[in-house]
């Protein structure tokens, strides 16, 4: 038994979808949450600030005192997950390798659509971690810069919303039949981005994946929280208003939230 809290990072709002999905498979544990909002996004800015801005997310959570660390977020996954995990002494999990598994089990006919950030689908790293288990299946990358700042602004309910998801997945329609939503902000677009692809391609929530493996490494480490410790109590940090963040968290959690401001 371990009753520390789970620390969770993203470059803003995102690395809520991840959270939602331990709330929902995992309601007894508790989460420290960090957004950097005032710096996303992420996904346009260079390898080495990409790095550095989440060590400083990272060594926020650590005076948090967490025991285990989620990168709920590709674009710090496919730059500095590696990294970070060879340093740490606690557990430190990233979405892509269990998005890349899923995806794997899903797709029907070997195509595999991959959407992200600049920085994500730079790194190309869903086709390495993909092609390494399954090397005959294909994949379709395709680049959403304007994805992330729609959610930010709590416009992803917005006909401008349909407006960009449609113009930027055209080129992807008809090609694949299983869509990795490679961003943890793209599942707050699902169902605009599940209408545009069609009913009958499945859509991957890395995010959602990654909270299963939350569960099978607690259970390995034998940390999971006790069921009689103190009531939970969940804390979220922003680097930007926390007022804008509440707003959208409130409306994606459905519950009320305590949102702090910090400097880092
Ligand atoms: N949620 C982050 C991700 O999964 C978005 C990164 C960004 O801010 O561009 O990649």
């Amino acid at each position: 038994m371990d009753n520390r809290p789970i620390g969770f990072l993203d470059s803003g709002v995102g690395g809520l979808t991840v959270a939602r999905e331990l709330m929902r498979q995992l309601p007894h544990e508790e989460i420290v949450y960090i957004g950097d909002s005032a710096r996303a996004p992420y996904g346009p800015r260079s390898a080495e600030q990409i790095r550095s801005f989440t060590w400083e997310l990272v060594n926020f959570l650590l005076t948090k005192n967490v025991k285990m660390i989620v990168f709920a977020c590709n674009t710090a996954t496919a730059v500095a997950w590696e990294e970070v995990k060879e340093k740490l002494d606690i557990p430190v999990l990233g979405v892509i390798l269990p998005g890349a598994s899923a995806a794997i089990k899903a797709t029907r006919n070997g195509k595999i659509g991959v959407l992200g950030t600049p920085m994500t689908i730079q790194s190309d790293i869903y086709r390495h971690k993909i092609q390494a288990l399954s090397p005959e299946t294909e994949i379709e990358n395709l680049a959403c810069p304007k994805f992330v700042p729609l959610v930010e602004s709590n416009n992803y309910k917005s006909s401008l919303a349909k407006k960009v998801v449609y113009e930027t997945l055209r080129p992807l329609v008809g090609k694949v039949d299983t869509l990795v939503l490679g961003c943890t902000h793209y599942p707050l677009l699902r169902p605009i981005i599940q209408n545009v692809m069609g009913q009958n391609v499945k859509l991957i929530d890395s995010g959602a994946e990654c909270a299963r493996d939350i569960s099978v490494l607690l259970n390995y480490f034998e940390i999971n929280r006790s069921r009689t410790a103190e009531p939970l109590k969940h804390t979220f940090y922003t680097t930007a208003s926390p007022m804008a963040f509440r707003e959208i968290a409130e409306d994606w959690l459905a519950m009320d939230l305590i949102v702090e401001h910090v400097t880092l």
